[in-house]
């Protein structure tokens, strides 16, 4: 990060920046891409890609547009969003169809996009299934709506499936991906898409108030996760395995780096936790979750097995 050559991001003068735009780009097979300081805004820019005032998006009741933006597609889009509910936030193509509104002038709000979280964040890191999401691709040429990925761990997805990140940039018409979660980048996340659509976003990027200046220092970091961290995603997994163990949550349900623990309180279980220095979260009064990543050592998370069992046995 030092040493990163940097320039005006402004003007598109950052030469780290572009290179690490061009690599994620790439990688998902796609034309172009654009950085930006958080997922969130990668997700507004993305979705706002697709939907415009007054049309609707359609998503899992679960995902992170829908429940963790704070409303900012509404807010900055003017867009209203329809959910179906699914367990573990899968995809629900049945439902999708159902709701799929067709545009009828003055009458009721147009589909213009469904959004796909993979993996599924509250949905305890689940890897959505390569088939329904062809299956997905196909129902969104046929009614001629757009795909909207939110893959801010889709590495996650990549190394536990195997597939290749340009499969799953096919099956989407724009993606937001993180460089700060398991890939452990400070700061950092970006758009893919379309050269058209990443124009119009770096407009709607500088709107917002996310257009950065010399911030190659920044790419330089998320350059040298995608060149360090990737492939050792693998061990997060075989890290939340173990720790689905310790806490008697079926290890076939934790696709990748999240367990998510049904307990009687949450909080109480996450400052028991806290108080034998496991940090923890909790997604719901009764949902704790837990999240492996690059800091977490193979005998950190032993540790951490360890004193989950005895906080779980002491509270359930
Ligand atoms: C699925 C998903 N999408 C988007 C985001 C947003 O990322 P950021 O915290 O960088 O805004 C998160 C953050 O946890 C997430 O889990």
């Amino acid at each position: 990060m030092a040493h990163a050559e940097v320039g005006d991001d402004v003007y598109g003068e950052d030469p780290t920046v572009l290179a690490l735009e061009e690599r994620v780009a790439s990688l998902f097979g796609k034309e172009a891409a654009l950085f930006t300081p958080t997922g969130s805004m990668a997700n507004v820019l993305a979705v706002r890609s697709l939907v415009g005032v007054g049309q609707e998006v359609l998503c899992e009741s679960s995902a992170h547009i829908a429940r963790a933006e704070l409303g900012a597609h509404a807010a900055f889009i003017g867009l209203t969003m329809r959910t179906w509910t699914a367990a573990r936030g899968a995809l629900d193509l049945a439902a999708i169809e159902s709701m799929l509104a067709p545009d009828l002038g003055p009458f009721f709000v147009p589909t213009k996009a469904v959004s796909v979280e993979n993996t599924h964040n509250v949905g305890g890191g689940a890897v959505a299934s390569m088939v329904d999401l062809l299956a997905l691709r196909s129902f969104a040429d046929t009614a001629g709506i757009g795909v909207h990925l939110d893959g801010a761990r889709i590495w996650n997805a990549h190394v536990a499936t195997g597939l290749s990140l340009s499969e799953y940039g096919g099956i989407a018409d724009v993606l937001a991906v993180c460089l700060s979660k398991g890939l452990g980048a400070p700061v950092g996340s970006l758009v893919v898409g379309s050269r058209a659509a990443m124009e119009e976003a770096r407009v709607w990027r500088k709107r917002m108030g996310g257009g950065m200046r010399q911030v190659g220092v920044l790419a330089a970091a998320g350059l040298h996760a995608l060149e360090h961290n990737l492939d050792r995603l693998a061990d997060d997994h075989a890290n939340a395995q173990l720790l689905a163990t310790a806490c008697d949550v079926d290890p076939a349900q934790v696709d990748t780096n999240i367990v998510a623990v049904d307990v009687p309180d949450a909080p109480a279980v996450v400052a028991a936790a806290r108080e034998h220095g496991v940090l923890i979260g909790a997604v719901g009064p009764r949902t704790a979750r837990l999240v492996t990543h690059l800091d977490v050592s193979r005998d950190q998370a032993q540790t951490a097995a360890t004193v989950l069992t005895k906080v779980l046995t002491g509270i359930r």
